[in-house]
């Protein structure tokens, strides 16, 4: 499918749909679309009355054209009133009538919308974003897929003439999305900590990022013991990923991006019982699915920061090897874990890999982990948690996924929880209370974060989505990616 950006009067193009955004309360139609419309023998107007439409957002209406038109079909989707459009309404816009196109088999689409606040390549962007992300079908695993794929082959945005750079864009953050996607979708016994080092590898090799892997010893070396802990039980070697990506010139920031990275997620001797969604936690290496997501669209994106990606990755199994309630472990900053809960088992890779991390001395840190259910009992399943030990960086982080149309809530770090965390034996606890629990996450973390601006985002509620929701499909989201591409691009 390829996407264009012409200025082809509306009416003259021709092919097999034109899709056209009217407002709400302004469905009367003038100018152009008039004279279209009486070119196509009144079939808009009567579309219009037949259907009731109103321009409601999310409204939509699609109906043939007679025969000898140049235009097979006619569909039109409601934008809503027009002082309340946003951004990610234009995104969600793409989303429906690329799914609509898809489902009439139209093979050339044209798309007819008006130019978000006088922004074309922001449209562009936006509208090509939408088509990418809802057209992404993942049959990797189906033998006989029901649905055999995209018939779209050509799509035009009328009116985004000479945004080709803008829809490049768009394509190269899909590319970031679909992988993070689909790394969260596969599961656990296909996505690895063997197979997440060998995509970290195509994408070093495929766009030109240095790719360092620790293995265990190397890792045994640094005195990751707290993330080691969590891998003991697997049969698999953990991997602990780093990928730096270096722009041509003088980078203006030195930026890192972490994700928790458990390929499975089984509690460990805290086994997860039934009831706890067991079966789901192939998608607890969400976090590093989006830092690997976005490490791809970056490394195609060519932005003037050097960025850092980090995933310790390894699964939380059982075994004889396992840790078991109560061990105490040491981190890579000296200090001593009682593992008073093998499930809280994120926090404890995480741990290792932000002491790594904040070594590199980088400006920030921005972790990305599905850390606890508690967060979603907090948030629900839309929205994810911030915490930040820097107000610059999470207004930038607000900002950035405001863009992206990615709900993201600032949480209180509330120092006064990590009592809740004390132990007799040991240095702090990787459990508190159930109250509270995403916040002594948070607290938890910034244990091992000294001095570094740092933020940590709990992404468990929409690193999955139930069902289809404007560009999302059910299931993997591919949510942190185009957060991370914003504040990346917006500090550089
Ligand atoms: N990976 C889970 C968190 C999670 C739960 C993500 C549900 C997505 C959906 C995490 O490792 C975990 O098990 N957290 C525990 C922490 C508890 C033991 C303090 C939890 O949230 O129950
Ligand atoms: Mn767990
Ligand atoms: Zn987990």
């Amino acid at each position: 499918m390829q996407i264009r950006g012409i200025d082809t009067p509306v009416l003259e193009w021709t092919g097999d749909a034109l899709a056209i955004g009217l407002f709400e309360e302004n469905t009367e139609i003038t100018g152009e679309l008039a004279q279209l419309d009486e070119k196509l023998a009144g079939t808009i107007q009567e579309l219009i009355a037949e259907t009731e439409f109103e321009g409601k957002a999310g409204s939509k209406a699609v109906t043939r054209v007679g025969s000898n038109s140049p235009i097979r079909k006619i569909i039109l989707v409601g934008l809503g009133k027009a002082e309340d459009l946003k951004l990610d309404a234009v995104r969600t816009t793409g989303a429906a009538i690329a799914r609509m196109a898809n489902k009439e088999k139209v093979k050339t689409l044209g798309i007819s919308l008006p130019i978000f606040n006088n922004d074309p390549a922001a449209t562009a962007q936006a509208i090509s974003e939408g088509i990418i992300l809802a057209l992404h079908q993942d049959n990797r695993f189906k033998s006989d897929p029901e649905d055999k794929g995209i018939k779209l082959e050509t799509v035009d945005l009328l009116g985004c003439g000479g945004q080709d750079a803008a829809i490049i864009r768009a394509e190269q953050i899909g590319s970031g999305v679909i992988l993070a996607r689909e790394l969260v979708a596969a599961p656990a016994n296909s996505v690895t900590p063997i197979t997440m080092a060998q995509t970290a590898e195509e994408i070093a090799s495929e766009c030109g990022l240095s790719l360092e892997i620790l293995e265990k010893e190397d890792c045994e070396k640094l005195g990751m013991g707290s993330f080691l802990g969590v891998a003991m039980a697997s049969d698999l070697p953990p991997k602990f990923i780093h990928l730096t990506y270096k722009p041509e010139g003088t980078p203006t920031r030195k930026l890192a991006i972490v994700g928790k990275s458990l390929t499975f997620d089984s509690g460990g001797l805290n086994i997860k019982g039934v009831g706890s969604g067991i079966e789901t936690m192939k998608m607890d290496m969400g976090g590093g699915a989006a830092t690997l997501g976005a490490a791809k669209a970056i490394g195609q994106l060519k932005p003037n920061a050097e960025i850092h990606f980090i995933c310790a990755a390894t699964e939380n199994m059982i075994s004889g090897h396992a840790m078991h309630p109560g061990d105490i472990l040491t981190a890579s900053n000296g200090k001593t874990i009682e593992v008073n809960n093998t499930d809280a088992e994120g926090r404890l890779t995480l741990a290792d890999a932000l002491v790594f991390t904040e070594k590199l001395g980088v400006d920030a840190i921005v972790d990305l982990a599905t850390l606890t259910g508690a967060c979603i009992i907090a948030l629900g399943d839309d929205i994810a948690g911030l915490w930040s030990t820097d107000e610059t960086l999470a207004t930038g982080l607000k900002k950035a996924s405001e863009k992206a149309g990615e709900k993201l809530w600032q949480m209180p770090m509330e120092e006064q929880y990590f009592d809740g965390l004390k132990s007799q034996i040991a240095d702090m606890k990787n459990t508190g209370p159930r109250a509270g629990g995403s916040i002594t996450a948070a607290l938890f973390l910034k244990q091992f974060v000294k001095e570094t601006p740092w933020a940590h985002l709990d992404i468990a509620g929409p690193v999955w989505a139930d069902k289809e929701n404007g560009y999302n499909n059910a299931g993997a989201t591919g949510f942190g990616v185009r957060t991370l591409v914003n504040w990346v691009l917006s500090q550089s």
